[in-house]
């Protein structure tokens, strides 16, 4: 037998018993004579002793030992001397002195200390993974993991969903994201691609019926990494048949406030009422549409105020068809010159042209560069409006919607960070609701599909989708915000063949390429289908706030590097000729 209890399983209730435990060795002290070693597993660490005048053949064998090494150890549980209890271990109070021991497997020494939390080289982390996750923080994370998905299977079962396993070979499912191949060795020249989400299938399942379905499913894209993208990541999706946005936004605000009540109690949520934003409520007040509620600072509109302004930057952005906007900042006043100039650069990163401002310092003194360009009614509003006062800073952009916006917004995120208001204690939720359905798209020129070709119109605005104006027209997307982060997104879906053949139109997606792209999908709906409509959440940006990491690699067990690469595993690689001959692909040397 390996072992008779876990490293974290004794305590004084088992004084004086014999046991046998398995595990890694944590930390060694060698105190010329006895020898103590922390035992660690999955589980948590005991205190061994080897003692030199009791087990001197143990002992001999403990002089071998190295940190990492696989022991199977036999001794009798003794409570700690007084003034040695450790108050940071469960099995602090105890230690066990070991009469047999067994070296199982030796250990090189480790590229990095495992007994300790330091930084350690990314690079090195994620090529020896395995060593990495033996860290208290990364198994703790690992362990979340696990609990939050049995939670949430838990939840969608007892609200009657069935999980379907849908497949990871299918055709081009054109959502947006540039997609995975697959050669195929019986077809030359056909490609299986894998999914970038279950998407159409989900929407197949609710033709063939069923109702309510939930998958804990693998998507694969194959865009630029960050922080919070992987080529490969994990979405709780789901759809039903039967509902409307209320119904979808009550069960899954029900599921995530039970997740941050279960596993994050100590932390603050803000409105447990999850507040719903318009898209253009989040993008006026926020500049972007995925709000960080955790602190207020909202942006206010001066276009009107700053029509006729002498500051011509303001006046000839309002004439080009933009707009003018101030973001106020409390206690900002006391920005260095430096400090301005850093936010200057985040706006510019955002393609504004620069970031004026006005300071209202401590002595009741208006300092700007611009000051003098405005007038004393334009001063009056701008200060009116933004409510500024002793002590703060007012920021402004002057430019087309989407650079005022974008430019303001991330400018409103650095300053909450800057002044702490950030806090990762506190949660705050939101819901963006009524997404444009359009949006412009400078690589290719037209007009794409802001959610995906499938999303519903207003209803009431299906009549717009045949005019000029189509791309005003807005559509019935929401997503699900935590503290600045989209951690989901989904719509209702287009279930009447006349609308999806006009947002097609709308698209600029010919007939005989929605047959050839989607023409699985069109077919089954001449078949019945239900009114339906969905969300996915990013599982593991989910589980990187609940474990208030900055990165979503930290929360899953083998990720890819910022290059998409596997750096324990070496992939992607070559292979050899006679693999490549079979999947029928010729590989261009570059
Ligand atoms: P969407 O593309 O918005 O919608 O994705 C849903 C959620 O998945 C997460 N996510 C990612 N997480 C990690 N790495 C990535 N590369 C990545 N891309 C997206 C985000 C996002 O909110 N089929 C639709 C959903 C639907 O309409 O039901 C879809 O996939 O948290
Ligand atoms: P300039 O007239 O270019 O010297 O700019 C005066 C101030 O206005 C500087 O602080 C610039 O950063 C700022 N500024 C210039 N263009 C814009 C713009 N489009 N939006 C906001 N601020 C701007």
């Amino acid at each position: 037998m390996f072992r008779t209890h876990t490293c974290n399983g004794i305590s004084e209730k088992n004084v004086d018993e014999k046991i046998t435990l398995s595990g890694w060795v944590h930390r060694r002290r060698d105190h010329g004579g006895l020898i103590f070693i922390d035992l660690r597993d999955r589980y948590g660490i005991t205190q061994i002793v080897f003692d030199p005048n009791d087990f001197p053949k143990a002992h001999v064998i403990a002089e071998k030992i190295r940190p990492e090494y696989v022991l199977k150890v036999t001794g009798k549980v003794r409570p700690r001397p007084s003034g040695m209890t450790n108050k940071n271990l469960e099995t602090g109070k105890v230690e066990v002195l070991i009469s047999e021991v067994e070296i199982l497997t030796e250990s090189k020494t480790p590229p990095f200390e495992i007994d300790q939390d330091r930084e350690v080289n990314e690079e090195v982390r994620l090529e020896y993974r395995y060593l990495d996750l033996r860290r208290e923080r990364m198994k703790n994370n690992i362990i979340l993991r696990h609990k939050v998905i049995k939670h949430i299977r838990d939840f969608m079962d007892n609200e009657n969903f069935l999980e379907i396993e849908t497949p990871i070979l299918i055709k081009g499912t054109p959502e947006g994201s540039r997609e995975y191949i697959v050669p195929s060795r019986l077809y030359p020249g056909h490609f299986y691609v894998l999914p970038q989400s279950p998407q159409q299938l989900k929407q197949l399942l609710m033709v063939a019926g069923m109702d309510k379905y939930f998958q804990i499913a693998r998507c694969f894209r194959d865009e630029d990494q960050r922080g919070d993208r992987q080529p490969e990541f994990t979405q709780l999706d789901i759809e039903m048949s039967f509902i409307n946005e209320e119904d979808i936004i009550d069960l899954n605000s029900k599921l995530l406030l039970s997740i941050l009540e279960k596993f994050s109690s100590e932390r603050k949520i803000l409105d447990k009422n999850l507040p719903k934003l318009t898209w253009q409520e989040a993008m006026d007040n926020y500049g972007v549409d995925k709000p960080d509620l955790r602190f207020d600072m909202q942006i206010v509109d001066l276009t009107e105020e700053m029509q006729a302004s002498g500051f011509s930057v303001f006046s000839n952005a309002i004439k080009d068809g933009g707009i003018v906007r101030a973001l106020k900042i409390n206690g900002g006043a006391k920005f260095s010159r430096k400090e301005i100039d850093e936010l200057t650069e985040i706006a510019k990163i955002y393609e504004a042209k620069g970031l004026a401002y006005i300071i209202y310092d401590e002595n009741g003194e208006i300092r700007s560069p611009i000051l003098k360009f405005l007038s004393d009614k334009e001063q009056k509003a701008i200060q009116e409006k933004t409510k500024a006062s002793k002590g703060d800073i007012v920021f402004f952009g002057a430019d087309k919607f989407n650079i005022v916006c974008a430019s303001l917004g991330h400018v409103r995120l650095a300053c909450g960070d800057k002044l702490n208001l950030r806090d990762e204690n506190t949660f705050a939720i939101c819901w963006v609701t009524d997404f444009p359905m359009f949006e412009f798209s400078k690589e290719e020129h037209k007009y794409t599909a802001a959610h995906h070709p499938f999303t519903s119109p207003k209803l009431d605005q299906t009549q717009m989708l045949d005019t000029d104006e189509f791309y005003k027209v807005s559509s019935r997307a929401y997503d699900l915000v935590l503290n600045g982060n989209e951690i989901g997104g989904g719509s209702i879906r287009i279930h009447d063949p006349e609308v999806q053949s006009k947002v097609f139109k709308a698209l600029g997606i010919s007939k005989e390429d929605a047959e050839h792209r989607f023409g699985h999908l069109l077919k089954a709906f001449q078949y019945g289908a239900p009114p339906h409509g969905g969300i996915a959440w990013g599982i593991d940006r989910l589980i990187m706030i609940l474990c208030k990491e900055a990165n979503i690699r930290e929360v899953i067990a083998f990720p890819k590097d910022q290059k998409a690469k596997d750096l324990m595993i070496g992939a992607p690689s070559t292979l050899p000729d006679t693999q490549i001959k079979e999947a029928n692909v010729k590989v261009i040397e570059k």
